[in-house]
């Protein structure tokens, strides 16, 4: 039996690694993919070569130009929000865990993948809804939901049994429970279980607390084409760039941080903290590009399926024939969503405070409260008026007759 575990050097993964070598008896291939979150990466092919994973079956990819263009860029053209607030930090980099998860057991001729989400999850359907969706021959083992390792304890001791370091952080206690990409850290468990408790600041790794932001405010211009960053300050960069710099200039001033309470697909709430400087600033420069390149009866019906969509990615379903319509959807609406926006980066805030386009729909001549040279004539809202006015009219007449009988 053999196995590609998406193996991430940490001490769950490695835990996971040695059960099923030892408790499930399979030969083990490791997937662990750069996705930005600003770890070392060759730490995790040490760890998996002292565990005896043999060289070939080790497999480190640098995912974080694939991430941003094929999946986060996507999904920012919908302006996708969870329960009105999460930007999918997580939810999105799933299905490119699987995708490679095939990809590999395909290619190594293994017949089942590993993960390290719980049975109490998000992850787990991510991960097994893409798995199904790219290679329903493939078997998934999710080790969380089958061994005996039921607490921290338990986890712990098989650890030390089996020399796996255990990394403490700073506060000599076992750290809450991370995930980090490009576009997001996100952290949920421990100190963050009681709602009704405040995060505390040791929490937050690539946002600085509002009050440590410079006094100063920066402005930032990021240009769009179709839908899509491709500059900032003009000049050209690639996706996974783009979104690394914009990281570094929203974490800097404080901009992207959310701490919320969630529903999960498995039906309980969840409490997390989000950290999405660059997501955040590009959520508002698309919202803002938009703005003015994008038709209202195109923009209220992409508006109105969001939701629909931001649901869609946070279950599971990146790869189903629901969410591949309204990305096509969505994708039609963005054919001139392309143009400047200047935003103001303030106190945790991005504004935009200005945006062009060759594109624009925008008209200073219509619009204008000065003389507009017969471009509007005023006298034709008044039928415009009237006849929205009609159906309300009769109803009010109805009522009023009504409420004398
Ligand atoms: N609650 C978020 C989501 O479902 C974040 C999950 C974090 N995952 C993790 N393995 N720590 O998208
Ligand atoms: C996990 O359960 O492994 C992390 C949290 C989630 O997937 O929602």
């Amino acid at each position: 039996k053999k196995v590609v575990l998406a193996y991430s050097g940490g001490l769950d993964t490695s835990i996971i690694l040695k059960w099923l070598q030892t408790e499930y008896g399979c030969e083990v291939v490791t997937f662990t993919a750069d996705l930005g979150q600003g770890e070392e990466l060759e730490p995790a092919r040490q760890k998996a070569l002292l565990m005896g994973i043999k060289e070939e079956n080790i497999h480190i990819v640098d995912l974080r130009e694939e991430f941003v263009r094929d999946f986060v860029f996507p999904m920012f053209r919908a302006n996708a929000l969870y329960e009105g607030l999460y930007l999918l930090g997580t939810s999105i980099a799933r299905p490119l865990i699987s995708k490679y998860l095939v990809d590999i057991a395909q290619k190594s001729g293994a017949d089942a993948v590993s993960h390290g989400a719980t049975g109490k999850g998000n992850d787990q359907v991510r991960f097994e809804l893409g798995v199904a969706a790219l290679d329903p021959a493939i078997k998934v083992i999710a080790p969380w939901r089958l061994w005996d390792l039921s607490s921290r304890t338990k986890l712990l001791e098989f650890a030390e049994q089996n020399q796996i370091p255990i990394a403490k952080d700073k506060r000599g206690e076992a750290p809450f429970s991370v995930d980090a990409n490009l576009l997001h850290t996100s952290s949920e468990g421990r100190v963050l279980e009681n709602p009704a408790e405040e995060a505390p600041n040791y929490v937050l790794q690539r946002v600085v607390p509002v009050e440590d932001a410079p006094n100063e405010a920066e402005f930032v211009e990021i240009t769009f084409e179709k839908g899509d960053a491709v500059a900032i300050n003009g000049e050209a960069l690639s996706p996974a760039t783009i979104l690394t710099r914009l990281n570094e200039l929203g974490g800097k001033h404080g901009i992207g941080l959310l701490d919320l309470v969630e529903n999960r697909f498995v039906g309980m709430k969840s409490r997390g903290v989000y950290e999405t400087p660059g997501g955040t600033i590009l959520l508002e420069a698309h919202r803002g590009i938009e703005q003015i390149t994008l038709d209202s009866g195109a923009g209220h019906l992409k508006d109105s399926i969001m939701p629909r969509y931001a649901e869609l990615i946070y279950n599971g379903f990146w790869f189903s024939p629901e969410r591949e319509a309204l990305q096509a959807l969505i994708d039609k609406t963005q054919e001139h969503v392309s143009g400047t926006v200047r935003l103001k980066l303030y106190k945790g805030v991005a504004r935009t405070v200005a945006r062009w386009s060759d594109e624009s729909l925008y008209s200073e001549k219509h619009v204008t409260f000065e003389e507009d040279a017969g471009a509007y004539d005023q006298k034709d809202a008044a039928g415009f008026i009237h006849l929205n006015a009609l159906r309300l009219k009769l109803i009010a007449a109805r009522n009023a007759r009504r409420a004398k009988t």
